[in-house]
């Protein structure tokens, strides 16, 4: 695992935007692992800025996100599908809708599209890069703590504390699905690259665990020590509170 300390919010979504860039233009058929949430918001908005400059083709390219609400449907306002067509799929048209995949949460079957989602990932993958932001409690994607190392795509059970933090899009707490279909953290774990964003004081607590703590899954994000290609980006909100010796052993500075 490396650590990359970026001044700013700015400065490291332009960052993980430049690597998804670097992946397309390298592999014209990447397969892309994305991710929702107010981290990504920036990281899409320099990426399609990106793609024009660029004139990239975005046909062959496959992407997988990583999970969606329970019970609400597709094209809801707080649905990660409409997230994901609002900041990235719509502003181009060479996306190909049969390459784009996010789990469904408003099916009647749950377990049967886990179980297709987790099929799709291995006819289509590996993921070449994933991105991932982090839970004030260290989830990744929405593996709460406590999730099995070995996990893959399932339903779960959203934490207090998630659906306290994703309360702001919705009216009240109380309209926050209390249950996801998420990846799983063995299914994460198969991608050959991984970069986690990480940025803003809330966040702090969460990476100085990952950085400075126990591979455990009570913080379901220290299982990316186990990855051989980890870069963690990180602000300088976060940067100033982290133990300086643990991250000399693992800091990166771009070249
Ligand atoms: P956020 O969520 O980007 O909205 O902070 C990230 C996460 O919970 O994984």
């Amino acid at each position: 695992m490396y650590i990359l300390n970026l001044e700013n919010r700015q400065l490291a979504s332009q960052y993980v935007a430049t690597e998804l860039l670097k992946q397309i233009k390298m592999k014209p058929d990447s397969v892309l692992g994305l991710a929702t949430g107010n981290t990504m918001t920036d990281v899409y908005k320099y990426l399609k800025t990106l793609i024009n400059h660029n004139h990239l083709q975005l046909d062959q390219i496959v992407t997988f996100n990583l999970d969606e609400y329970v019970g609400l449907n597709a094209d809801s306002e707080q649905s990660y599908h409409t997230y994901m067509y609002q900041q990235l799929f719509k502003h181009h048209q060479t996306w190909h809708k049969e390459n784009i995949f996010v789990p469904r949460g408003d099916v009647d079957n749950l377990e049967q599209e886990c179980l297709m989602y987790e099929q799709y990932l291995k006819d289509k993958g590996p993921v070449d890069i994933q991105i991932l932001g982090i839970g004030e409690n260290g989830h990744i994607g929405f593996n709460e703590p406590g999730s099995s190392f070995e996990s893959v795509t399932r339903v779960v059970d959203l934490s207090s504390s998630t659906m306290k933090a994703n309360s702001r899009y919705f009216d009240s707490i109380d309209d926050v699905p209390k249950q996801a279909i998420s990846m799983g953290l063995a299914s994460i774990m198969c991608a050959k690259r991984i970069i986690l964003l990480a940025m803003g004081r809330n966040k702090a607590e969460a990476v100085s665990q990952l950085i400075e703590g126990e591979i455990s899954e009570t913080l379901p994000a220290s299982i990316l020590h186990q990855h051989p290609h980890v870069d963690v980006i990180v602000d300088n909100e976060i940067f100033e509170v982290l133990d300086q010796d643990k991250v000399q052993q693992l800091e990166r500075h771009l070249s």
